[in-house]
């Protein structure tokens, strides 16, 4: 069957089965492969893309699901320049890289609403996207220089201090 999809702003057009995941389309119809294949179960968001600037999980999203514009990693800015990008290469954020278009997309959904978010609201937000790397610090650094702000918050909201290494695991994401 044939669906019209607006992605990064420009309609096209596809003919694939109603169930075939949005990730297949963006990656082997449209050759968008930014975005990638993790569990393909919806669990660790290396598949995220925006649907009408909301995070989702290609992975799990039926391709007959898609009723609004698609925005993929290739699509967040037209020379790789959004702000989050940017500060991504300054800090040096990937490791291996894979997770990190998911990172990105799920942090410029979180920027678009929350333009300045503590600690708390990008662990909140990111929560769902994981890294096997243990990047989540660089992660967290590189949301707060995106947003403006040099200084990270301490866990008790006081300015200027590190946010301390979580204890137990060693890559900074909080365990619970
Ligand atoms: S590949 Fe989609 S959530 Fe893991
Ligand atoms: S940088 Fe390797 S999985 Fe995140």
């Amino acid at each position: 069957m044939a669906y019209k999809l607006t992605i990064n702003g420009k309609v096209r057009t596809v003919d694939v089965p109603a169930d075939m995941p949005l990730l297949w389309v963006l990656r082997d119809e449209l050759d968008l492969k930014g975005t990638k294949f993790g569990c393909g179960a919806g669990i660790c968001g290396a598949c995220t893309v925006h649907l009408n600037g909301k995070p989702i999980r290609s992975c799990i999203t039926n391709v007959s699901a898609v009723n609004a514009p698609i925005t993929t990693i290739e699509g967040l800015s037209a020379e790789g320049k959004h702000p989050l990008q940017v500060a991504w290469q300054e800090l040096d954020v990937p490791q291996c890289g894979y997770c990190q278009a998911g990172q990105i997309m799920a942090a410029a959904a979180l920027l678009a609403k929350t333009p300045k978010p503590t600690d708390k609201d990008i662990d909140g937000a990111m929560a769902g996207n994981y890294c096997r790397c243990g990047t989540y610090l660089r992660i967290r650094q590189a949301i707060h220089q995106a947003a403006g702000q040099h200084e990270m918050e301490g866990r008790n909201g006081a300015p200027g201090k590190p946010t301390p290494v979580a204890a137990g695991n060693g890559n900074g994401r909080n365990q619970k």
